[in-house]
């Protein structure tokens, strides 16, 4: 294989290196095109820009291929428990039993907020969106560990920021969702594993004890495994932007979180769930529903369908679509709106539209209906998620600030006004 591939230019051929990852995917390294040549690429969404270098996951679109610092998903999904893979996913190995005995007891050590959480939390209006509540108070961290806006003073000070982020997440969301709905704010019991003491800091009240199920620990464990990490999608490239800035660990997670709220990322799990609801009061008719998705006049998308990168199959979805079914049938729900999405499910799989166009269900069309089963109130999906991808947002910013990327600033193609003279207001 060459190692350069050839440009020719208003008579010029201009060399431009290939670059190869260890999975053999094959780049053009422009990074030099402009100074040569005058020419920039241009690429809105980044379909086919590769903005960095990364050694954390692999992912392959079109075979549905996702592995963790080379693990499969599906034997960490399986085998493994979220704090061992988010060690994995930020450290690049395994733990071994020390290592993760460490790690768990640091991350529980650290599950407190401190007291004054509480007035910023009474602040915000009791029906504020816990995402939004979620990304303040992460960035509120800062105020209450200064020593954290300069984060790589020293390996120490790097990881007490990151024990300390993924200790307190779910404090901090079942916080959010407690002063939502005007109940009594929960502490964490360190006796409890970190799915565990997510769920009795969301479900339990000073007056009445919760046991968490089981089955709901080990479903939750799995969808917050399956959410880990997704290499350079919109909110993780979206943390390492704002931290090539040099800006802190929880500044740039808030980010993330707010990147992760949109419901083309990961606030489509909520939209899913509203959407089937929606189908639901109008009849239960989802033909129609698919009709208005193909149609290009309606702004309809079928939710929860089609991704940027997967183009046969989701391999997260297929996880989490079995682990839909056992915990349906554990608990024995019966919910109407499944009968809904499954119909939705098989008709935009033997559709053209959807067929042509790649558009299967997505980790996003799973999750929504896995998290409703699991009594998670919808609002709190997305944050669900948040606490999922957690891990993968703090191995980006640390990879990216270890590698000593530069200042992300792309550039663009300007087609506004032409230089014209300043007109006074009179003769507008
Ligand atoms: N419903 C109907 N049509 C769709 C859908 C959908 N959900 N998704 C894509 N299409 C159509 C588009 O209209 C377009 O059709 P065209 O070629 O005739 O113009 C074609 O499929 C390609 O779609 P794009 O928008 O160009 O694909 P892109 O890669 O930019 O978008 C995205 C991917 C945002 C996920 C999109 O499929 C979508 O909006 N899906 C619904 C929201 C969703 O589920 N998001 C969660 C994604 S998973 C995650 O973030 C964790």
């Amino acid at each position: 294989m060459s190692d350069f591939a050839e440009l020719h230019f208003n008579g010029e051929v201009y060399k431009i290196p290939i670059i190869e990852g260890t999975e053999n995917e094959k780049a053009l390294d422009i990074s030099k095109l402009r100074g040569e040549s005058g020419l920039i690429t241009i690429d809105p969404g980044y379909k086919n820009t590769g903005s960095t270098k990364s050694a954390i996951t692999f992912l392959d679109g079109e075979k549905g291929i996702l592995r963790y610092r080379g693990y499969p998903i599906e034997q960490l999904a399986e085998q493994s428990s979220f704090l061992e893979v988010a060690y994995l996913i930020i450290y690049g190995e395994l733990p071994n039993e020390e290592q993760l005995n460490k790690w768990r007891v640091d991350i529980t050590y650290h599950t407190l907020i401190h007291e004054d959480f509480k007035v910023l939390l009474e602040g915000f209006p009791s029906n504020s969106h816990p995402m939004g509540v979620l990304s303040s108070l992460v960035t509120s961290l800062t105020a209450f560990y200064p020593e954290s806006l300069d984060p790589v003073r020293s390996a120490d000070e790097v990881y007490m920021n990151i024990i300390r982020l993924i200790a307190k997440l779910p404090t901090i969301a079942a916080w959010a969702y407690k002063n939502e709905i005007g109940q009594p704010l929960m502490y964490p019991k360190n006796d409890l594993d970190y799915c565990g003491n997510f769920l009795k800091m969301m479900f339990g009240t000073p007056s009445e004890d919760y046991e968490p199920d089981p089955v709901i620990i080990k479903a939750l464990n799995k969808l917050l495994i399956l959410h880990a990490e997704h290499e350079q999608n919109c909110s993780t490239s979206t943390v390492r932007i704002v931290g090539s800035s040099h800006a802190s660990l929880y500044a740039s997670v808030s980010a993330g979180i707010n990147a992760l709220w949109g419901p083309l990322h990961g606030g489509a799990n909520q939209a899913v769930i509203e959407m089937l609801e929606a189908i639901r009061a109008d009849g239960g008719d989802a033909n129609k529903y698919l009709e208005k998705a193909k149609d290009k006049n309606d702004p309809f998308r079928l939710m929860g369908f089609g991704h940027r990168v997967y183009k046969n199959f989701d391999p997260r979805a297929r996880i989490i679509k079995k682990a839909a079914d056992d915990v349906l049938s554990k608990l024995g729900v019966n919910d109407p709106i499944l009968d809904i999405a499954k119909k939705l499910e098989a008709a935009a799989l033997s559709d053209p539209y959807f067929v042509d166009r790649k558009l299967y269900p997505n980790v996003d069309f799973y999750s929504g209906i896995i998290y409703r089963a699991l009594g998670i109130p919808t609002n709190m999906f997305t944050v669900m998620f948040a606490m999922g991808r957690l891990p993968g947002w703090i191995a980006q910013w640390k990879e990216m600030r270890e590698n000593g990327e530069p200042i992300g600033r792309p550039r663009q193609i300007y087609t506004g006004e032409n230089e014209r003279d300043y007109v006074e207001l009179s003769k507008r």
